[in-house]
């Protein structure tokens, strides 16, 4: 990680670029702030962090006038941003100026009164707006929070005139807008609040997808409530005098820690957290956590403690992605990719994860002669045929024999059976991939054998059809998207009989036949 943080200050200062015009749009570190240099991923964590913490979160009717509203709420302090969204309603994120600000207009909020129902007086940033006065405005303007539904992603596709424009507009469409981050720190703040009542110096950050520079808009909440900002955990007890420590409870084992802290943590939020629902505490998982829904941003969130290991693989796949445009863009591709044929799932099981898909998009980057992460500029020239190649790689890789190794950037025998084997970066002795089945990898082998024929075809290589705003012919990456043709793959079932073509049938068909003689040899 610290190798790849000076690649990446080296690349921008050669390149005579500020870090706003590196990060791209979407990512982590666009308009939070300052513009003197580049900052490291922690750096910009910390940006965002303070936002949020002078951040509030506010139900609205959608009828409000925009301008009442913030008149209303400026009487408390400068407005530095606000945006509206929809979620089971309108919400408004407000940021003020200085976090003053935050409290003068708490202490001007009242406790509901309700009659019918009992609740709990637990006073927090997410407000209810309540409009007394008669008269309607026009809607509140909303941002969306929610990715384009396929359909529409592929007549998008069809209407670009390049593959590699295509891959451009698939990753506009799905990345993180600056908004959808700044909710993402927002409702970490809004949970520390409620963890703070036990711990008071604590810190929850996002990681994984909503911070690593890969997350589509719609992806889940990972976050990790981090013990280590408490005040003087690191302060050396003196050799020579007196000094005090604190009393602490021993258990007898960090997972122990974990999974009691977790556990409180848990009944905290399902008890006392507005806008918290269907709490479910997973504490014998390899990684304890605490899942439930935040309803007022729509995210599904897991909430984990002691999980360092897992900040650091979201802060190198982070600097992956900002050393070249195109490694988020491939790594967008393929993720849609995966998940729009069922290689991939939002559900646990047997099927290959996001985090794996990922580093096995940077693995093959990193096989790319010449190596494509951390090399840049002969990049142009190959964007197009990057997609292909990548199905090519995976559609031949010896998977039986070899694990792939993202530290050395090499192949190497796998240390014991599993299907699928990718070294964890951090942890060399455990498989990142360990939970993969046979079944699903040779669904992902086979889809990429489909995919990469499919992007050779004279016929899906270049725009087809050219006609109205509905009739645009797939073609190029949106064709990859259309139900497949392999045999086993779920989306078999909703192919129309007339849609295959006899030829990518006989062509896959010969191509399953020589991988079936290939894995009987392998083994
Ligand atoms: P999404 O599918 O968009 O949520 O992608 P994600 O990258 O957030 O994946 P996920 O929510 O499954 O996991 C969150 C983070 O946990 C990942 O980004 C990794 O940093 C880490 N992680 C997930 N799975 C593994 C694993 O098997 N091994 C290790 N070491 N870390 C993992
Ligand atoms: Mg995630």
């Amino acid at each position: 990680v610290n190798c790849l943080n000076s690649v990446q200050r080296t690349f921008r200062r050669s390149a005579g670029t500020e870090r706003g015009a590196v990060q791209t749009e979407g990512t982590l570190g666009e308009d939070s702030g300052e513009k003197d240099g580049p900052k490291s991923f922690y750096e910009l964590m910390a940006d965002r962090q303070e936002q949020a913490e002078k951040s509030v979160l506010i139900s609205c009717q959608s009828r409000t006038s925009e301008k009442k509203f913030l008149n209303f709420l400026s009487k408390h302090g400068d407005i530095k941003k606000h945006f509206f969204y929809e979620s089971y309603g309108v919400y408004a994120v407000v940021e003020f100026a200085c976090r003053d600000n935050v409290v003068s207009l708490l202490e001007s909020a009242a406790i509901p009164s309700v009659s019918h129902e009992s609740m709990v007086p637990f006073k927090s940033r997410l407000l209810s707006l309540r409009n007394h006065s008669s008269g309607e405005s026009p809607s509140l303007p909303c941002q969306p929070q929610t990715t384009v539904p396929i359909n529409e992603l592929i007549q998008r596709l069809s209407r670009e005139e390049s593959v590699d424009e295509q891959i451009s507009s698939l990753t506009e469409a799905y990345q993180l807008r600056e908004e959808n981050s700044r909710l993402r720190f927002l409702v970490c703040s809004l949970l520390k609040d409620i963890a703070a009542a036990y711990f008071p110096e604590c810190t929850i950050k996002p990681f994984g997808s909503s911070v690593n520079g890969f997350g589509k808009l719609g992806c889940d909440l990972d976050m990790f409530l981090d013990l280590d900002t408490i005040s003087g955990k690191n302060l050396k007890t003196p050799k020579s005098g007196l000094s005090l420590e604190y009393q602490m409870k021993r258990t007898n084992s960090e997972r122990h820690v974990t999974q009691s802290i977790l556990s409180v943590i848990g009944e905290c939020v399902d008890h006392f957290g507005p806008g918290c629902v269907g709490v479910q505490k997973i504490l014998n998982a390899r990684c304890p956590l605490v899942r439930f829904a935040h309803q007022p941003s729509g995210f599904q969130c897991d909430l984990t403690a002691n999980n360092r290991v897992a900040m650091k693989s979201t802060e190198l796949l982070y600097l992956y992605g900002e050393l070249d445009p195109r490694v988020r863009s491939l790594v967008f591709t393929i993720r849609c990719w995966a998940r729009t044929h069922g290689i991939t799932s939002s559900i646990p099981g047997a099927w290959i994860s996001n985090f794996s898909l990922t580093v096995m998009v940077l693995f093959f980057l990193q096989k790319r002669s010449p190596p494509i992460i951390p090399t840049l500029d002969c990049l142009r020239d190959l964007a197009e045929q990057l997609l292909t190649d990548f199905f090519e790689f995976y559609a031949t890789f010896p998977f039986s024999r070899m694990s792939l190794n993202i530290r050395k950037g090499k192949e190497q025998n796998k240390p014991e059976v599993a299907p699928l084997h990718i070294q964890n970066p951090f942890e060399t002795s455990l498989n990142v991939s360990k939970n993969v089945n046979s079944s699903q990898l040779d669904r992902f082998v086979a889809l990429c054998q489909e995919s990469a024929w499919l992007l050779q075809q004279s016929e899906t290589r270049t725009p087809t059809g050219v006609g109205g705003k509905h009739t645009t012919k797939p073609w190029g990456l949106a064709t990859l998207l259309l139900p497949s043709q392999v045999a086993g793959v779920k989306g078999r079932k909703k192919r129309k009989p007339h849609h295959a073509s006899e030829r990518i049938k006989s062509l896959l068909e010969s191509l399953k036949s020589k991988n079936d003689g290939k894995k009987n040899s392998d083994s």
